[in-house]
């Protein structure tokens, strides 16, 4: 697919304030740093659409940015970081928690893993309240471009053990760099896919 338009619409705090849901949305979420909103700019070929930093916490919002004028990507704050006010991450836990649950709309999560780091309990408990909830969401490894192709390989196979502990059958996967935009097209074609679905 083609990356003909893409344009900021809104942020806010309140899933009934977010655009009128007509239209299929995927939202990008993990930990801080992760590299959901480097992730959503690879996509679309732009630099600072949404905003990044080498610092964690940059997000604080839920952004919606309509591409092709006929589909939402959504960048939301991370999880997991231990820096932000204990009070100001419950508040984020709480709006993000509404958004996944109630947004009629929401095809399909991103859920964004560094594919540098073993499995973190924060993800994968994450994953698995997805999983009780019944929202469909598939796994993006970020940051590929930083490891050899041996640690690529170790790094997932351990990572795919860990979630066969849980999971009987495993999340589709992509693997991304926002860098050298490897897995641009896999999640590309995904997405159209997905939206004829809709
Ligand atoms: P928050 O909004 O704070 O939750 O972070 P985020 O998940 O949106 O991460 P962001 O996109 O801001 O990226 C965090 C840092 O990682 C930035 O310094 C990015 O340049 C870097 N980064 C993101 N993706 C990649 C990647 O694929 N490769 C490399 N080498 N660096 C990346
Ligand atoms: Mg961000």
């Amino acid at each position: 697919m083609e990356i003909k338009s893409a344009v900021f619409v809104i942020s806010n705090t309140e899933v009934a304030k977010c655009p009128v849901s007509v239209l299929p949305e995927y939202a990008f979420i993990g930990r801080s740093n992760v590299g959901k909103s480097s992730l959503i700019n690879m996509l679309c070929n732009r630099k600072s659409l949404a905003k990044t930093s080498v610092k964690p916490g940059k997000t604080q919002l839920i952004n919606h940015f309509l591409i092709n004028q006929n589909w939402y990507l959504v960048d939301l704050p991370g999880y997991g970081y231990a820096k932000v006010a204990k009070e100001q991450r419950e508040k984020w836990n709480v709006f993000i928690q509404q958004y996944i649950l109630k947004r009629s709309n929401l095809v399909c999560l991103m859920v964004l893993i560094d594919s540098r780091i073993s499995a973190q309990k924060i993800d994968l408990e994450f994953m698995r309240w997805l999983g009780k909830n019944s929202i469909p969401f598939v796994i993006v490894f970020t940051k590929i471009d930083k490891l050899s192709k041996r640690q690529f390989s170790d790094n997932i196979t351990a990572y795919t053990l860990e979630l066969e502990k849980f999971w009987e059958e495993l999340p589709l996967c992509f693997y991304t760099s926002a860098e050298d935009k490897t897995g641009r097209t896999e999640l590309l074609a995904f997405i159209e896919s997905t939206n004829k679905l809709f």
